[in-house]
């Protein structure tokens, strides 16, 4: 079965990024011209999706807003004749199916994937997090949709974490079957260092059978007193076997502030308008070191 479907949790409060998240998605800053949110969609798209379930939270009207059409601006433009402006807006609501669902409450990121259950039904689908940036000539979705449909299995994406950051992500334990793919044993989320199973942590994208959906909704308050999609993970492998795919690609945890500032310089540094007064800026930098 084909993957056309992909959950965006958008809901979380941005607590690493205050205080500009009090008042503004975390998912909306920008990356010089686009905010986060819009590369994640892109990817999406990229790797086949052409159905999105975001699921929001209170103060998260401003991402519908950004995907809505936008007849004022469209109609100044059009009077302006800036046809380059007003294509770049145009597309930005035309981009694909977008659904939204409210989390009404931030019970963690399991929750949050279930709450897209109706709408999912029983097809396989994606999940990408909203602050992870990756860039690579084949999606990182598209990697892991290409391996569910080599195995039919759920799939998640993976890369070695610094060991000072192991407690803020899902660890996992794997039997390695090439370079890049590990059948999946064991997933534990954000342990301290010394109990982590390795040093291998699920980032922000997934493709899952449906089962995960009734996995996640046998799961029990986890780590943080919150509804753990890793638990759900948990549950699945005890009942299908999953798994952990080392995507290749750059990723960019937006949500972290250094993370942040090296994806704005890189994209900077990938643009032609830009590239050359960004590169003798920084040359000048060093000079001064
Ligand atoms: C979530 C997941 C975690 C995963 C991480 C990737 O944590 O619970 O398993 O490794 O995303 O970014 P969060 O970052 O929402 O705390």
């Amino acid at each position: 079965m084909e993957i056309k479907k992909a959950v965006i949790p958008v809901a979380g409060l941005g607590t690493r990024f205050l205080p500009v998240t009090k008042s503004m998605p975390k998912e909306m800053l920008p990356i010089i011209d686009k905010p986060v949110i819009h590369y994640v969609v892109e990817e999406a798209i990229a790797s086949g999706i052409d159905d999105i379930i975001f699921i929001t939270g209170r103060s998260k009207r401003s991402i519908e807003d950004y995907f809505d059409d936008s007849p004022e601006l469209e109609y100044h433009l059009k009077q302006k004749n800036q046809h380059n402006l007003l294509k770049i807006v145009q597309d930005i609501s035309s981009m694909v199916d977008l659904h939204y669902i409210r989390q009404r409450e931030p019970k963690g990121l399991g929750d949050a994937i279930l709450t897209a259950q109706k709408h999912i039904s029983d097809e396989p689908f994606a999940v990408l997090l909203g602050d992870d940036i990756i860039v690579n000539k084949t999606p990182c979705t598209k990697q892991l949709i290409d391996n569910f449909y080599k195995y039919g299995r759920s799939t998640i994406a993976v890369e070695e974490v610094p060991v000072e950051k192991i407690g803020s992500y899902g660890i996992i334990k794997g039997t390695p079957l090439d370079d890049s793919l590990y059948v999946l044993e064991d997933i534990v989320e954000k342990p301290r260092p010394e109990d982590a199973p390795s040093n291998i942590g699920a980032i922000g994208r997934y493709v899952f059978t449906p089962e995960i959906l009734d996995c996640i909704k046998e799961t029990v308050i986890g780590v943080g007193n919150e509804i753990q999609l890793t638990d759900g993970i948990r549950l699945l492998n005890s009942k299908q076997k999953i798994y952990a795919y080392r995507f290749t690609g750059k990723r960019y945890d937006t949500g972290d502030k250094t993370e942040y500032v090296k994806a704005i310089i890189d994209f900077a540094l990938n643009n032609e308008d830009m590239k050359e007064y960004i590169e003798e800026y920084l040359e000048g930098m060093n000079l001064r070191t």
